[in-house]
């Protein structure tokens, strides 16, 4: 039994102490934190209980080490403690209560909270204010001298007070902080490695270490470090009281203090705190993997002394963890309703983020072979929040050899036709309109409560209609007969009685709802509404659609030769490379900027000049351009002109009613005596004439379309997107990011019911 035991004992200790190598020496750990974690106090819960079995190598006799042999050492003025951990409410309240048996009778206890940012520590000292020098944290008693580095961080100041204000610096000043990458920051330097061709960065706390244990400053000094300072280690010349005066300082010194932290008089307090910070994690502009909640007395914290190397006068609250490591078993291929080929993988269950998950999303097939997943890997999944998990990248320390390269399919699983990628396009796709798994993806989007709201057309019922070939797009829906569906198996008289009065009437329902039905790219009920105030007939958008499809053709003609030109240039910069961009998006790219311009010419010639260089005959281009593009610009006008539509918005509508199989689809739909007109609309008032609207959120009695009605009926327009001009946002109950942009451009928030009085009015 005890043998058993300490064989156990053995086995953390060698997997507990391989993996502190991996993290600490290699900034290359194999599993995350939390399953660090979860080893780690497995052999404490061990040795604990069997304290014969403690061996002067455990690893819990000493606190882990980064230090490395490329810095010069430097003894820290006090020991650079960690932090014990608490996973929940109960190990927190028993956090106080032990707490409060050390202290005298009748303590009360008050707290701050800090996010527990995920980066790396580091120990600056300054000398009548002059920064002199910085040091990792190290084994906690000896760091690594990193002081050229630091000097390159910009947030970290080289000199205190930074403002002078009065105060003055203090003699000496030991402060403790850390060391990480702004969310945006990382994500702008992993840009920078694609651009260069370089692997993207996996992990920005490993990169943030990575980066400031580089040998030559100046690397460091290439990517963009921030820090947050939260305590002071040593000091001579000042006294601070509590914890949150010590934050307090170090803002006034003009350190980056996080402004997120709180000041709490009960730990009951601080429990409430939790859901909220859970919730807002995602928001952040930096990563945080929990919380801190210290002891606020400095005094009483330091009487309730140390344990190892934890102080007993705080604890960090981790969240459940968002990422962890599984094996990447199997990748499926989806086929979405435009034919898009999406890689899923298939993962070897793992719990994250509060669930188990077995497939995760791998995005595309370009981003596979940029961060290089393959078959067999071990992958760091991440789910936070309700964003659908996704696989962040290999692990790339565990492989074997023989992992396996991902490629797109050849061909579609499911109609077997030759997959392809079109010119300049990211994603594959599958080109059949017919084909089987496309039909069904859209008509199961088109049935759908929300969109068409055919009840009892469930996807089970979708499918069978298929396999039965007695449907084969959206259109055919509308001509199944009871005959037909009696024959299914399942379908009873009543069933299909009530299958084909709900088919009846959705044949009625109001032009925006079919538009917002038929899954074109970005067209939902709000930009199908603001569709049908300029076009009151399906009709209308076809025609026009293809009239600007046979104007961007000609542009694309004439274009041609400057493209072929461009082809024999070996060397692009990114001028040619725009101007490309420009003269093979018309739509997108040219015509939007020149609506309304008569005499663009000039201006168009500036735009693509890099590009008209290249042919000798250039005047004549630049002439056959310009009226093909005012073609294009004069038939596009109705679209680009509405408020609220952006250039690719329009271009997907024209592309998806300019196709031909799309096409076929709504005249069936027309024929079948599918509703193809707006209505006109009844004017109620005037109290909103001149006034621009955005949704957000669920309002408490009507639905956002209806609210729309509502507000179209008094003279009001509504649109998507948040700007200057939006007039008034009217928001519900979880609102989304439109909220938050109205808030920063200072728009007037209003709820149903001001909606409501203002229409009276
Ligand atoms: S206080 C005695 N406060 O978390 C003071 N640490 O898991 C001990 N950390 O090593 C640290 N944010 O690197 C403190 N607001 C914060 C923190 C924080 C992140 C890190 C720190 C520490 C680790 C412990």
């Amino acid at each position: 039994m005890t043998d058993d035991l300490a064989q156990q004992a053995e086995r953390l200790r060698r997997e507990i102490n391989y993996h502190n190598y991996r993290y600490n020496v290699l900034s290359d750990p194999v599993i995350t934190d939390a399953e660090y974690d979860r080893l780690y106090r497995q052999l404490q819960a061990l040795e604990e209980a069997h304290p014969e079995l403690i061996t002067p190598d455990s690893p819990t006799q000493r606190a882990g080490s980064d230090l490395s042999e490329d810095f010069p050492k430097v003894q820290h003025a006090a020991p650079i403690l960690s932090l014990s951990n608490a996973f929940s409410e109960d190990d927190l309240r028993a956090w106080e209560e032990r707490n409060l048996k050390l202290l005298p009778p009748n303590t009360e206890l008050d707290y701050t909270l800090e996010p527990k940012f995920d980066g790396l520590t580091i120990v600056v000292t300054y000398e009548n204010g002059v920064l002199v020098q910085a040091a990792t944290r190290g084994n906690g008693i000896i760091g690594d001298d990193v002081t050229p580095n630091v000097r390159t961080i910009r947030s970290i100041p080289l000199r205190i007070p930074v403002e002078a204000d009065g105060k003055s610096a203090p003699e000496r000043l030991v402060v403790r902080g850390e060391i990480l990458f702004f969310k945006q920051d990382f994500e702008a330097l992993n840009q920078q490695q694609e651009a260069a061709g370089l692997p993207r960065y996996v992990n920005a706390r490993n990169t943030a270490s990575g980066t400031l244990k580089q040998k030559d400053s100046r690397i460091t000094a290439s990517r963009p470090l921030s820090a947050f300072f939260y305590d002071v280690v040593d000091s001579r010349g000042i006294v601070l009281e509590t914890q949150w005066d010590i934050l307090q300082y170090l803002r006034d010194m003009g350190f980056p203090v996080a402004d997120d932290v709180g000041y709490y008089p009960t730990l009951t307090h601080i429990i409430q705190q939790i859901p909220v910070w859970e919730s807002r994690r995602n928001s952040l502009e930096y990563e945080i993997d929990g919380l801190v909640i210290k002891v606020n007395d400095v005094a009483i914290s330091d009487e309730l002394g140390v344990v190892g190397k934890d102080p007993r006068g705080a604890i960090a609250y981790k969240f459940p963890a968002e990422e962890v490591t599984t094996k990447l078993l199997g990748v499926t291929v989806n086929i979405g309703r435009t034919g898009k080929v999406t890689p899923t993988a298939q993962l070897e269950p793992v719990f994250v983020g509060g669930v188990t998950v077995v497939n995760a999303s791998l995005h595309n097939y370009e981003q596979i072979e940029r961060l290089d997943i393959r078959l067999g890997d071990t992958v760091i999944v991440k789910r936070s929040g309700d964003v659908i998990p996704y696989v962040v990248g290999p692990v790339t320390g565990s492989r074997t050899g023989d992992e396996q390269p991902i490629l797109p399919p050849e061909t579609c699983p499911f109609s077997g036709d030759v997959i392809v990628q079109p010119e300049g396009a990211v994603d594959y796709f599958c080109p059949n309109p017919h084909c089987p798994e496309r039909v069904f993806r859209a008509v199961e989007f088109f049935v759908s409560r929300g969109a068409m709201d055919i009840e009892g057309m469930g996807p089970q019922t979708v499918k069978t209609l298929i396999d039965e070939g007695l449907i084969q797009d959206e259109g055919d829906i509308f001509y199944l007969t009871a005959e037909q569906l009696l024959e299914l198996e399942g379908f009873a008289e009543k069933k299909v009685e009530n299958l084909l009065a709900s088919i009846e009437a959705a044949k009625q329902r109001s032009l925006p709802q079919i538009l917002a039905s038929l899954g074109i790219d970005g067209v939902g009920s709000t930009v199908a509404a603001l569709l049908t105030d300029t076009f009151d007939d399906m009709q209308q958008l076809i025609t026009l659609s293809n009239t600007i499809k046979q104007a961007e053709a000609e542009f694309n003609a004439a274009a041609s030769v400057l493209v072929d030109a461009a082809k024999s240039v070996a060397d692009h910069d990114a001028e040619l490379d725009r101007a490309l961009l420009r003269v093979r998006n018309p739509l997108t790219e040219l015509a939007p900027r020149y609506v309304g311009v008569e005499d663009f010419q000039a201006r168009m010639n500036r735009a693509l000049s890099p590009l008209l260089e290249l042919s000798p005959l250039r005047d004549s281009i630049s002439i056959q351009l310009a009226q093909a593009l005012k073609k294009l610009i004069d038939a596009a006008t109705p679209l680009l002109t509405i408020e609220g539509l952006g250039p690719i918005l329009v271009q997907n509508i024209v592309d998806w009613f300019a196709d031909e199989y799309h096409q076929t689809v709504l005249e069936k739909m027309r024929k079948a005596g599918v509703n193809m007109k707006a209505e006109k609309q009844k004017v109620a008032g005037d109290s909103l004439d001149g006034m621009t609207f955005v949704l957000t959120g669920t309002l408490p009695t009507m639905t956002r379309d209806e609210a729309a009605e509502l507000i179209k009926a008094h003279g009001g327009k509504v649109t998507s997107s948040v700007s200057k001009k939006t007039s008034y946002v009217l928001v519900g109950e979880s609102p989304g990011s439109k909220f938050t942009k109205a808030q920063q451009l200072g728009i007037p928030i209003i709820s149903e019911d001001d909606l409501k009085e203002m229409v009276q009015s």
